[in-house]
């Protein structure tokens, strides 16, 4: 199961602008601003927003009217005002965490983004659950528990960044919540729902 739905997001990934980085900072402002906005949106500003604020000091050094500004168009401001004081006190650390438990102590870090940012910027082990997420798996295996999705890659030989985008991936491209494209699915033949959605 595992082995074709990676091979599959190899094969089918978009490329995405926040896939082309390993800084931890430009995947802490994608997944920031991916929290209630959507890819497309996203996709439209997250380059221009970088080339405004390029480093963690150049954002936690701006006033935060500039940061807001620039934040234009893609709504729920407070996600701006929470990466501003997150990148201030990243930058009085002096190190970006890594580690969930930590990464949830900064502004606007739920369990969301501690496991998105740990997994994706360091590769850490922190399986993912949004809502994408957490309808795969229990349209794959009837069940969407934390302890399963822990279990899954706990037994997978792929980065944690993969394992959890590979998820996401699917719920975005096939495993829609409307229309899923079962007929394309990589993973179709061991999904409990084998194609038949109410
Ligand atoms: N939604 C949230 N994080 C994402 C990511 N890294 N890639 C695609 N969609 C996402």
């Amino acid at each position: 199961m595992l082995k074709a739905l990676l091979g599959w997001y190899e094969k089918n990934k978009r490329q995405l602008p926040w896939r082309q980085t390993h800084d931890p900072y430009s995947i802490m402002v994608s997944e920031f601003m991916l929290v209630q906005t959507t890819v497309a949106t996203v996709e439209k500003r997250y380059e221009s927003f970088l080339e405004k604020f390029p480093s963690l000091k150049s954002l936690a050094r701006a006033p935060l009217w500039k940061v807001q500004k620039a934040w234009s168009g893609l709504g729920y401001y407070s996600r701006a005002v929470n990466l501003w004081k997150a990148c201030q006190e990243i930058n009085r650390l002096g190190r970006f965490p890594s580690n969930p438990e930590e990464l949830k102590t900064l502004p606007g870090f739920g369990p969301y983004l501690a496991r998105a940012v740990a997994s994706i910027a360091f590769n850490v082990a922190a399986p993912v659950m949004d809502t994408n997420v957490r309808r795969v798996l229990l349209r794959i295996f009837g069940a969407d528990d934390p302890g399963l999705s822990e279990a899954l890659m706990s037994q997978s030989k792929s980065s944690p960044s993969k394992f959890n985008q590979a998820f996401m991936e699917l719920g975005a491209l096939v495993c829609k919540s409307k229309k899923p494209q079962c007929f394309s699915c990589p993973v179709r033949s061991s999904c409990a729902t084998q194609g038949i959605h109410p």
